[in-house]
């Protein structure tokens, strides 16, 4: 049997991270420059039901029965398992590389996730669709994220630019035209911070003062909203001050940091037409908007600010 490689792309936020949890829409868009590959081989010379895992990124090298429950990658091969009804599978190899940064609001776990469900199978003869893809990574997604949205596996698994808003009878998930292409500069503050965290606290606030976070996050449902008017319509540049006040809210509702805030008043300076945290916040990315005249300069500057790195991404 030949071996299957799969992959699966990183993420951003564009507008609506946190109000999203809590019923607003949000868009979210791949990022194809990073990406997570799933390889899966045929062992074989090995008994059947022997699976092997290797991912060197993070020096893992397992069998599967090794794993514990909760590790992520054996609970995502259990549920291709389970999805496809295989008992004893063939004996084969999962090996796992990324070059998407962990909890930096990337999506690396989701496109791993995504990588290995695809990869595997496809190995054993299933394809399945964007859908069933998504809603298993969204399996995993909530034992290690708490109350995930759900939109980091949507956009991950359909890899097109995605409106989505949660509901209770089931998750609005529209893809929708970029009429026009535009630049988003990328930039790590190198600061990690786990998504769970961001949330809860989050949540803690929004428990002690509901009205108020219930305010702020209608706000940000607002510009959500017209943003998607926007890139449907190829007004680019109305986009600009939309995210600096999507970023002013996501101070308001407690997620930035004094990283964040050098990085964004960075990329502005040095020309961005507006510029936002991206994703649970307090580290990891930020993004701005950008033409291909101020792409250099405001990725320099975010360099110069303290990002550990820069990915230039163009939206289509
Ligand atoms: O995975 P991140 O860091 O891009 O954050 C996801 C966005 C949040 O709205 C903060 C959480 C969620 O589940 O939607």
């Amino acid at each position: 049997m030949p071996a299957i490689s799969a992959k699966a792309p990183g993420k951003i936020i564009l507008f609506g991270e946190h109000a999203v949890v809590y019923g607003q829409p949000a868009i979210a868009v791949p990022v194809t420059q990073v990406q997570a590959r799933a390889m899966i081989m045929a062992e074989p010379r090995l008994p059947a039901g022997s699976v092997r895992i290797q991912a060197p990124d993070i020096g893992l090298e397992s069998w599967l029965t090794d794993l514990p429950e909760h590790n992520p990658l054996a609970m995502v091969i259990h549920q291709v398992f389970a999805k496809i009804g295989i008992d004893r599978p063939p004996a084969l190899t999962v090996r796992i590389a990324s070059t998407i940064p962990v909890a930096s609001g990337l999506g690396s776990g989701a496109a791993v996730s995504v990588a290995v469900i695809r990869g595997l199978a496809d190995f054993l003869g299933h394809r399945l669709t964007d859908e069933e893809v998504c809603a298993l990574a969204y399996e995993v997604e909530k034992v290690h994220h708490g109350t995930p949205s759900g939109i980091d596996n949507t956009v991950i698994a359909f890899a097109r630019p995605i409106f989505f808003q949660r509901k209770p009878e089931g998750n609005q998930i529209e893809t929708f035209k970029v009429a026009k292409p535009f630049l988003i500069a990328v930039g790590d503050s190198g600061v990690n911070s786990p998504t769970v965290l961001t949330v809860g606290d989050v949540r803690s606030a929004w428990k002690a003062d509901r009205e108020r976070y219930e305010y702020l996050f209608a706000q940000v449902g607002a510009l959500v909203q017209s943003a998607r008017q926007a890139i449907e319509s190829g007004t680019n540049n109305r986009l600009g001050p939309w995210m600096d006040q999507n970023h002013a809210l996501l101070t308001e509702i407690g997620v930035s940091s004094p990283e964040l805030e050098r990085l964004v008043a960075a990329a502005r300076q040095a020309g961005a037409l507006g510029a936002k945290l991206s994703g649970g916040g307090r580290g990891g990315n930020m993004i701005a908007l950008v033409t291909t005249e101020t792409a250099e300069p405001v990725c320099q500057a975010l360099r110069q600010a303290g990002a550990n790195n820069t990915i230039l991404t163009t939206i289509q």
